[in-house]
């Protein structure tokens, strides 16, 4: 058996962090939300009035001040923005409504991805994103690109903010799902789209269950042969 990297990309709002996090469960291996990343470091940018007009100045402070990191606490893996847990805060609708902008920004890519890399560099990582199959680990054994109808995805994330107590009206999560992919999946730097030997998981008509079921047996495949396969 040896260790495999699994990189999980696709659009937002698509089940790839309870894919993800439901493989690295079973599989005893370590769950990474790098869109965590981007959305803690937005936090960071608008908390502390790094954005003039449409555009974020003086990233390179930003980025020197920040530190990011993960605590598995009670089966969750919570987001840490210098020594506080913002794993609440960086799912609100200002961080969501500013994310893409900021994840454009070729200076934020590379400092993340280099921690992102880090992270991975002795297998046994599950990655979601937009750019994990791609850029930050194009060796990955198995990589998956989940993709599902713009209808499900806003009921999924409206009803995933309502049992957090957030309110947002259906068509405002729908146009910031539109607006995020479109700014995704057109940036210069690594923008998303599926790599060649990704396997595209349409889960529109999929349950949790049945999705989680599919990718592990791939992933169990993968982990028998190795990394030669
Ligand atoms: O997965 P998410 O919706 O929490 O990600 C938030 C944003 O971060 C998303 O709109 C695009 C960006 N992102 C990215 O550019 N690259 C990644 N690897 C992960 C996220």
């Amino acid at each position: 058996m040896n260790p495999i990297n699994i990189a999980i990309d696709g659009y937002s709002s698509c089940g790839k962090s309870t894919l993800a996090q439901d493989l690295a469960k079973s599989l005893n291996y370590t769950y990474i939300d790098s869109g965590a990343m981007y959305r803690a470091v937005t936090l960071y940018i608008l908390n502390n009035d790094l954005v003039k007009g449409d555009a974020v100045f003086d990233v390179k402070k930003a980025l020197s001040d920040i530190n990011i990191e993960f605590r598995f606490i009670n089966g969750k893996n919570i987001t840490y923005l210098n020594g506080s847990n913002v794993e609440d805060d960086i799912r609100r609708m200002y961080v969501s409504e500013n994310v893409s902008v900021v994840a454009a920004i070729p200076e934020v890519r590379r400092k993340l991805v280099e921690h992102q890399q880090y992270l991975g560099r002795n297998k046994s990582v599950v990655m979601d994103g937009r750019d994990i199959g791609t850029v930050v680990f194009p060796d990955a054994e198995l990589k998956i690109f989940v993709t599902a109808d713009i209808e499900i995805r806003t009921k999924r994330r409206y009803e995933e903010l309502m049992a957090k107590g957030i309110t947002v009206s259906f068509e405002e999560i729908k146009n910031n799902l539109h607006e995020r992919d479109f700014i995704d999946s057109t940036r210069e730097d690594s923008p998303l789209f599926q790599a060649e030997d990704a396997i595209l998981i349409d889960n529109t008509n999929l349950s949790i269950e049945e999705q989680f079921n599919k990718v592990l047996a791939l992933a169990k495949g993968k982990i028998s042969k190795g990394s030669s396969s």
